[in-house]
């Protein structure tokens, strides 16, 4: 089928919006028409490290829509559903078999090779291969084709341009507090960047019942907003952050979580914990990080990553919907909503931190 999509020319070339051909769906397979796809910095991370050498590329792994068509083998998805669409996983490694499908044995080739693991690609171009299946969908485009596994049907009362950014950004934030950290009412939590991953985290933490918050960013609108949502806000420019959140929390928090992916202060994160406390890491940033090896022995300290929240994306996508639902979610004013001509506005706003999650239009 034919069908627009923004193309991926290489990590400096703006998205490009052009016909290309979506291929037919195998048996495990789902076509999605896209209402509406949220652009996550791993996106930009992805087209940013991709040479332009190897060809065009579809990215998008945000997308929600309705399912258009089921291959053969689909039992429990249906045309007509309503649809959001999150990360791959093979369903029968270890970890998936454990309940950690966020670590499948196989992520990297199902989520980020380029193509469907048999090495066909699911987009082309005037008979050229297009680099797609990104987490299964490369939903910057009018149509999918996803995988039974990476599809969740929700409620038709659903608005999908809100439910996009669920597939990743809000699931990763969220879920790094309610399936890793575990706060509980007595615990103090610290969110290391205020984006649209720490400010799922700071709404799932105070959905936590959690009463200490804090966020740290360097963007004043974003402080602000973590203001009102409950968080004391610290401004690491001016601020003596980690002397703050040792005031604040009487001695050091109980769990922090860097989103900035920045080693200084990805250790502010550690060396502001107090005995037996947890920093989970989940930014892409640089690889590397000194840690203070002796503080984290003695004080008991954990440092952990974490993928996509850890979550198992059929439950906790509604259960965090749920959440939404009853108010205790509010991730709508995090969302601002683009046409998908304007994908290259989006990356702007988002890239200059004015917008916190842009999710593109259809
Ligand atoms: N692990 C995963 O599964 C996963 C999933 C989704 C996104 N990510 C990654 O998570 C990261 C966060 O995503 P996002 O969409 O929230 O990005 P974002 O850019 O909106 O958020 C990062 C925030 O960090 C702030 N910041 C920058 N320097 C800082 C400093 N020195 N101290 C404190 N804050 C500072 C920025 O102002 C910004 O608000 C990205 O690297 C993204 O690629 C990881
Ligand atoms: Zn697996
Ligand atoms: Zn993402």
């Amino acid at each position: 089928m034919q069908m627009k999509a923004a193309l991926s020319r290489g990590p400096r070339s703006s998205f490009s919006l052009e016909t290309v051909e979506l291929d037919h769906p195998r048996p495990d397979e789902v076509v999605v028409r896209i209402v509406a796809t949220g652009l996550c910095h791993t996106d930009l991370f992805a087209k940013s490290t991709l040479p332009a050498a190897m060809g065009p590329a579809v990215f998008g792994h945000e997308g929600a829509g309705v399912v258009e068509e089921v291959g053969a083998l689909v039992e429990d998805i249906s045309p007509g559903d309503h649809v959001v669409l999150s990360y791959r996983h093979c369903g029968a490694c270890r970890q998936c078999r454990g309940g950690h499908p966020a670590y499948c044995e196989r992520a990297q080739q199902l989520n980020s090779s380029g193509r469907r693991p048999d090495g066909s690609t699911t987009i082309t171009q005037n008979g050229g291969e297009v680099r797609a299946a990104f987490f299964g969908q490369s939903s910057f485009a009018e149509y999918v084709v996803a995988t039974a596994d990476n599809v969740v049907v929700v409620d038709k009362s659903v608005d999908l341009t809100l439910a996009a950014p669920f597939g990743c950004g809000f699931q990763t934030g969220a879920g790094a507090v309610l399936n890793v950290l575990a706060p509980d009412a007595d615990s103090t939590v610290v969110i290391f960047g205020a984006g649209s991953v720490g400010f799922a985290a700071l709404l799932a933490a105070r959905a936590s019942g959690v009463a200490t918050l804090c966020a740290v960013d360097t963007v004043p609108a974003r402080r602000a907003l973590a203001e009102d949502f409950g968080a004391v806000a610290l401004d690491p420019a001016t601020q003596d952050v980690v002397a703050e959140i040792r005031d604040l929390t009487g001695g050091g928090a109980t769990h922090t979580l860097d989103t900035t992916g920045i080693p200084a202060v990805i250790g502010q994160a550690v060396s502001v914990l107090r005995e037996r406390g947890t920093a989970v890491v989940v930014g892409l940033g640089a690889p590397d990080v000194t840690v203070n090896i002796q503080d984290l022995m003695r004080k008991g300290k954990t440092l952990r990553g974490c993928i996509e929240g850890d979550s198992s994306v059929r439950s906790f996508i509604p259960r965090l919907l749920a959440l939404h639902a009853d108010g205790k979610f509010p991730v709508d004013q995090l969302v601002t909503r683009y046409p998908f001509t304007d994908i290259d506005r989006a990356v702007a706003d988002q890239t200059s931190g004015s917008v916190v999650k842009p999710v593109l239009v259809w």
